[in-house]
């Protein structure tokens, strides 16, 4: 079978690596600098390091603070204004999925004039090359350090969305453990099962080639050990380190595989309830790769294995409803919340499976229904 390997970012990995971002952005000829990140981010002082090296070497600062969760197509656009206006040739993102997303598509907007819309459907125009762009993690889940896509909040329809394009990639990643140490244990739970589904649903697309396989089924494998690890202990620089590692791979794994059901319901929720993303994509993906089972025996294989489960004789069936099983433990034992948990109700769920379908429904390797979604959501409600 034909397959893409797009998964071409570099990265410079490892515990204090984020201070060598100036060095590096000197190296690409960066005189002037937008950094983007949250307030989370500015009130914890992560960006403090990191901007002094800059400007210690020289580099000039400028500054958006105002990244927001699933970050609304209009704050981009502010983003990215502020970038034009002082002419950088660099944008760097301190945080999370949102800060990268908004990093990445602000520095197109630095080479292709706005507004925004126009590039988010297939059929725009051509993108023009964009200026440097530096990716700096502070979660392990997104993944999107290494991919080459954005998602977006459209503030006309609520859905989140956005551009895939080989132009949207990181001119260099910097994953520095560290940094991952402060967070708290409900973000790095829900972070770190961003990073199970991306590689879970990776590993059984429609989509899924042999390399994905390998680096997806490694994530799996590192979430399974070591993220239960670093939610019980934040400062664990191991269990910290093969997390950054694990979102990373899991990363890589997506990019070219596509994720399916889990994110379809991951966007859904995050639209509808501002649920965490991680939280969203998790709460079902157990009975997710249950439903998925029968349709792609090989992958669920590879899913089990690499969680550490004995399949020895077991049907597809029965692997599918070993998977749901661990999932569910793993999810209890870092305390991830239910939709119950949310608050939320059992007669809501039909239209949060309405909301699903208009997700990437279609790399899943079994025809998906409303009332399969459906289905899917009322098994996983309380589980
Ligand atoms: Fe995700």
């Amino acid at each position: 079978m034909p397959f893409n390997i797009n998964h071409l970012t570099p990265v410079l990995f490892g515990a204090n690596m984020s201070l060598r971002t100036g060095m590096r952005l000197k190296g690409m000829g960066c005189k002037k600098v937008l950094f983007v990140y949250d307030q989370g981010i500015k009130k914890a002082g992560i960006p403090d390091k990191i901007v002094a090296n800059c400007e210690a070497l020289g580099i000039k600062t400028y500054f958006y603070e105002d990244v927001q969760a699933d970050p609304p197509d209009y704050t981009v656009e502010e983003c990215a204004e502020i970038g034009r206006k002082a002419k950088v040739d660099g944008v760097v993102a301190i945080g999370g999925g949102s800060s990268m997303d908004t990093a990445k598509v602000a520095n197109l907007l630095q080479t292709n004039p706005p507004p925004l819309s126009q590039y988010l459907g297939f059929g725009g125009p051509p993108f023009k090359q964009p200026k440097k762009l530096i990716l700096i993690p502070t979660t392990s889940g997104t993944g999107s350090e290494v991919t080459n896509m954005a998602v977006l909040t459209d503030s006309k329809t609520g859905n989140k969305g956005g551009p895939a394009n080989n132009m949207l990639r990181a001119t260099l990643s910097i994953v520095d453990p560290v940094l991952t140490i402060g967070m708290p244990p409900s973000i790095t739970a829900d972070t770190g099962m961003d990073a199970f589904c991306h590689a879970a649903e990776a590993v059984t697309s429609g989509q899924a080639n042999p390399q994905s396989d390998l680096v997806g089924m490694d994530a799996i494998r590192l979430v399974c050990e070591y993220l239960p690890k670093a939610v019980k202990n934040g400062k664990d620089l191991e269990a910290r380190t093969k997390m950054s590692f694990a979102a990373m791979n899991a990363g890589y794994a997506f990019n070219d595989a596509i994720t399916h059901i889990g994110h379809s319901i991951g966007h859904a929720l995050g639209a509808m309830y501002h649920i965490p993303h991680g939280n969203a994509c998790a709460l079902a993906i157990g009975e997710i790769m249950e439903y998925v089972a029968s349709d792609t025996p090989d992958g669920i294989r590879r899913v089990a294995t690499s969680m550490g489960l004995n399949i020895d004789g077991a049907s597809t069936e029965k692997i599918g409803s070993m998977v749901c099983d661990a999932i569910r433990k793993l999810n209890k034992e870092i305390g991830l919340k239910t939709l119950k948990d949310h608050g939320l109700k059992r007669e809501q769920l039909d239209e949060m499976a309405e909301r699903s379908l208009a997700g990437p429904v279609m790399f899943s390797p079994k025809k998906v229904t409303k009332e399969a979604i459906l289905g899917i959501l009322t098994k996983a409600y309380d589980a």
